[in-house]
């Protein structure tokens, strides 16, 4: 039996890399080595236990590597294709991929809720020397001869999700944007409202080398919800609200004030992951009749949407690599862990290289 090595969840702060059995590729599937991965601020919720996945699971969801095997029914591949495999791997053929809904994937008939979410979540992952991709047809991306890894690892989840915010949020040229957080999600969403021709950007954080960033990232303006009331300096600064708030953290706090900062008629894209109980005053939305518009998204996936983000980073509209901060071997993945969660070092988001 060939063994690799992969970070296994082994309970509520507990992972360690083990020696574990090699995948190989069935009908629809393929295998992939491994060439480059990161830590995702959802694998933390799920060390400490917030979100419950198996023992025994191998977690991770962006991978980046090189085909080593193909199942039988996948064309159009060879072995040694680089490839870029989004963090939401939908089968194509079910009725909600086929509506549309791609990352809701049921993968056999109907609608299944987060469905498209399978790696490090319901099926094995990508923190690990090698991957089995379901639903190879649908979900391998190859990757220009002339991008690094490092350019297209962060486009898997967070660019993918960060520019959905913008994308769910229908940005309009000239509009004016609030982006809730700046940690990994929020500086891509910000990004993404550049990309969408945003006439102006604020970004709201408290952690002042994530401030920087997101003037490096599109901000026009930062503020540092420690120290000001961010709901009227947004008002202030748009003449009555923002067109469109952007959520990137998940709480009751940032989810309310960024539904207070729009303007009437105005969308809140939310793409925080939320627990407990989230709470709408009825001032925050006019009682619920100030035609404002409240939407969420999950991580898109599959291989065209990798491709176009491949093509955005290709055509030099968006550099991702300021911020890959840090790079750690597989075998040093705890440290790592440690590191992005703890934030220390000015850490936003680190290459792990198996
Ligand atoms: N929708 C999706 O598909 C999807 C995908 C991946 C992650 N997520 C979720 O997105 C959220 C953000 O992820 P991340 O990795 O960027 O998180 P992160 O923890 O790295 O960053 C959060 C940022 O929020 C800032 N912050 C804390 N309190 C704040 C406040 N009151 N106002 C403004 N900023 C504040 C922190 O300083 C930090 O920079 C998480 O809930 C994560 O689970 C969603
Ligand atoms: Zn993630
Ligand atoms: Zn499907």
């Amino acid at each position: 039996m060939e063994k690799m090595r992969a970070t296994v969840f082994r309970g509520k702060d507990q992972i360690q890399i083990e020696e574990v059995e090699r995948p190989h590729a069935g009908v629809g599937e393929a295998v992939i080595r491994v060439t480059l991965t990161t830590i995702c601020g959802t694998d933390l919720h799920i060390v400490r236990g917030e979100y419950p996945v198996r023992e025994g699971l191998i977690i991770g969801h962006e991978p980046v590597g090189v085909i080593v095997e193909l199942g039988p029914g996948v064309h159009g591949y060879k072995t040694g294709d680089r490839v870029l495999v989004g963090a939401i791997t939908p089968c194509g053929q079910c009725r909600a991929c086929l509506s549309g809904d791609l990352s809701q994937c049921g993968g056999g008939e109907d609608y299944q809720a987060l469905g498209g979410w399978r790696f490090g979540n319901t099926i094995n992952g990508a923190q690990a020397e090698y991957l089995l991709v379901p639903h190879a047809q649908a979900n391998l991306a190859k990757i220009p001869d002339e991008l690094a890894d490092e350019q297209v690892v962060l486009l898997a989840d967070i660019a993918s999700t960060g520019f959905s915010g913008a994308e769910s949020g229908q940005v309009r040229i000239g509009d004016a944007v609030v982006v809730f957080a700046q940690g990994p999600i929020g500086l891509c969403a910000t990004a993404g409202a550049k990309l969408m021709g945003a006439a102006l950007i604020i970004g709201v954080d408290g952690d002042e080398n994530r401030l920087q960033m997101a003037r490096r990232m599109g901000c026009d303006v930062v503020l540092d919800y420690r120290e000001c009331d961010v709901v009227s300096e947004v008002k202030k600064l748009t003449g009555g609200g923002a067109d469109v708030a952007i959520e990137a953290l998940g709480t009751q706090q940032t989810f309310e004030s960024a539904l207070r900062s729009l303007r009437p008629g105005g969308t809140l894209s939310s793409l925080g992951v939320y627990s407990g109980k989230l709470q709408i005053p009825y001032d925050a939305f006019a009682a619920g009749i100030g035609d404002d518009r409240i939407i969420t998204t999950l991580c898109p996936g599959g291989k065209e949407r990798m491709r176009r983000l491949m093509e955005i980073v290709r055509r030099g509209r968006v550099d991702l690599t300021p911020l890959l901060t840090h790079t750690f071997s597989l075998d040093q993945i705890v440290e790592g862990y440690s590191l992005f969660g703890e934030r220390r070092d000015g850490v936003l988001k680190v290459a792990i290289k198996p």
